[in-house]
């Protein structure tokens, strides 16, 4: 959390699920949460007055706005929380031509803009509720200290963050968000997670 004391969070289409849940308790933890939407203050000021840029809009959405938010974000952190979900196929694996979303979204910013990944096995309905969530954040992204940023984010949100590595592994993290969508189905789970299981030193 001492990391983002100060620091002003942009969550773009943050009027979405994931976006709303996630910045209500952003909001409820006392960090300064600036909502980006079409109809409210527009995601490329929202970026722009932020320190730290969350992305979380459909996969059908995501080239557009990245491109609109892009000369905004230089010499930011941006939080890509896109899963190339292909409806009506949302129970198959789809990964774009670039490997991830996450690489999708870095092509898309650019060199001077610190692309991370993360949320992406959050169930925004569970998030909403300010209940506790049994999910582990995989944190993704080539600079470690970028990616301990999305870690104090998701520790905000009340959620274990942890490094899992690189950007590309991001795919693995998008990929399994099929795979519970699935999962959800065919069990009629109400929002299925991911922990990591193992003990995790520095963490209970
Ligand atoms: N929902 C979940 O449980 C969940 C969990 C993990 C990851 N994710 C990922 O998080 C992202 C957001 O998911 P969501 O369920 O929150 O989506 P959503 O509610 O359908 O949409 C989020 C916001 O995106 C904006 N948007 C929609 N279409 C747009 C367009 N064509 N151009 C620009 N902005 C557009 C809208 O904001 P305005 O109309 O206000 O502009 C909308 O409120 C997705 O990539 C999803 O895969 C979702």
């Amino acid at each position: 959390m001492k990391m983002l004391e100060g620091k002003t969070i942009a969550v773009i289409g943050g009027s979405g699920n994931l976006g709303s849940a996630l910045a209500g308790r952003w909001k409820d933890a006392g960090l300064n949460v600036i909502i980006g939407s079409r109809s409210g203050t527009p995601n490329a000021q929202a970026a722009a007055e932020a320190d730290i840029v969350v992305v979380t809009v459909p996969y059908a959405a995501q080239a557009d706005t990245l491109a609109d938010i892009a000369p905004h974000v230089v010499g930011k952190i941006v939080v890509d929380t896109t899963v190339p979900l292909m409806p009506p196929k949302v129970m198959r694996v789809q990964l774009p031509a670039e490997g991830c979303a996450a690489l999708r979204a870095q092509a898309c910013l650019g060199e001077g803009v610190t692309t991370i990944s993360a949320f992406h096995n959050v169930a925004a309905h569970k998030l909403a509720t300010g209940n506790k969530v049994d999910c582990d954040v995989l944190v993704f992204g080539d600079d470690k200290n970028a990616r301990q940023v999305g870690i104090a984010l998701a520790e905000a949100a009340g959620l274990r963050g942890l490094h899992a590595g690189a950007l590309a592994n991001s795919a693995a993290a998008e990929a399994l968000t099929s795979v519970l969508i699935f999962l959800n189905k065919t069990y009629q789970a109400d929002g299925a997670g991911v922990v990591i299981t193992g003990a995790l030193a520095g963490h209970d």
